[in-house]
């Protein structure tokens, strides 16, 4: 069986906000990119061989933690319909699919990504694992299609893996909000989040020894070259992960080994690095409870309960629109 997927975000869409996005990032001082372009198919698979990395623990410790609490939050939830934002594979989500399904509300899934090809691959492996599971994909951007998920359903929405911490503090409020509006009151959010941790454990999760991290990192070059027939000497580019400690986030980089002059020819772009500039391409913030709880409250929504690992390195939390 094909699932039925919403297309939010077209091929067209995608290369007119790649295209503003670049413009912009790359002409300002320090120079940035937003993280949604490391992922096309090639960057949603190497994001799936940082899962398997030893140094990545957020992964496989979110996995532990959903073994351990997914029934309890099926029960204190009672949705029949989970939303997951940022899907990827979906495949930690299959836990929390299971739990609910024993708790005999679950009836219908929707994965929304704004990677096209992860989607469909995850939504074909589910329909063949899931039969009788309602299946209803969206391919879109969690930080601008919200109000189009679709309605149907007492909806918990399932926002994992850390994502939220990839929001700037200002788009992670205005995340938090339309959320919050497109929800019913008594609909759900259940939020993963890194919490802070000894940086000695976290840098290397984001700096692994056998350089994946790097060429994910470095992807978002590759798609750049591609998309808008830029030059960019994409071996050129150190990859750099950095512990703020003010901001307690991790930053990651793309810093230019010399000094290089790049062409965006789709964009009629010149851009000039300087030895050693670095480019962020992506922060990763990390949180403690009482601000997880209080970031949660200021966007309307009433805490339920969370959930933490032993060594208290990941969180889950219910929390219902109020
Ligand atoms: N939830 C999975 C994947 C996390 S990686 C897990 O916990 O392992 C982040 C995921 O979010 C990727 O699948 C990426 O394609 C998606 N993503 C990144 N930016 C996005 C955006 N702005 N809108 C929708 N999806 C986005
Ligand atoms: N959401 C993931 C995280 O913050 C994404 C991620 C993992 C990532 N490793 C990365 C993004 C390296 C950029 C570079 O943990």
């Amino acid at each position: 069986m094909t699932a039925l997927v919403d297309i939010h975000l077209t091929g067209a869409d995608a290369d007119a906000a790649l295209r503003a996005d670049a413009r912009a990032g790359l002409t300002a001082y320090p120079k940035h990119l937003p993280p949604k372009w490391f992922y096309d198919a090639r960057g949603s698979e190497l994001f799936e061989k940082i899962t398997e990395l030893p140094e990545y623990f957020p992964t496989r410790t979110e996995r532990a933690l959903l073994e351990r609490s997914a029934d309890e939050i099926a029960v204190a939830s009672g949705a029949d319909t989970i939303v997951e934002l940022g899907s990827g594979s979906s495949a930690k989500t299959r836990l929390l699919l299971d739990a609910f399904r024993r708790a005999g509300t679950l009836r219908r899934y929707v994965p929304q990504d704004v990677s096209a090809p992860a989607l469909r691959d995850a939504l074909d492996a589910l329909a063949a694992d899931y039969p009788g599971l309602e299946l209803h994909g969206v391919v879109g951007d969690f930080t601008a299609h919200l109000d189009r998920l679709p309605p149907q359903g007492h909806r918990m929405v399932a926002f994992l893996g850390g994502t939220i911490g990839n929001l700037l503090p200002p788009e992670r409020a205005r995340f938090l909000r339309a959320l919050r509006a497109t929800l019913r009151p008594g609909e759900q959010f259940l939020l993963g989040t890194g919490l802070v941790v000894d940086p000695a454990v976290l840098v290397p999760a984001y700096d692994d020894a056998a350089g994946v991290t790097a060429e994910f990192n470095r992807n978002v070059l590759h798609v750049l070259n591609r998309e808008l027939a830029a030059d960019f000497d994409v071996d050129a580019f150190d990859h750099e992960a950095v512990w703020d400690a003010e901001h307690e986030w991790i930053e990651m980089h793309l810093v230019a080994r010399r000094a290089m002059t790049v062409t965006l020819a789709e964009l009629d772009l010149t851009v000039d690095f300087a030895a050693g500039e670095a480019m962020c391409t992506e922060i990763s913030a990390k949180f403690r409870l009482p601000g997880v709880r209080s970031m949660l409250a200021g966007a309307g929504f009433a805490v339920v309960r969370s959930w933490t690992d032993p060594e208290e390195r990941m969180a889950l939390t219910l929390a219902t629109a109020v």
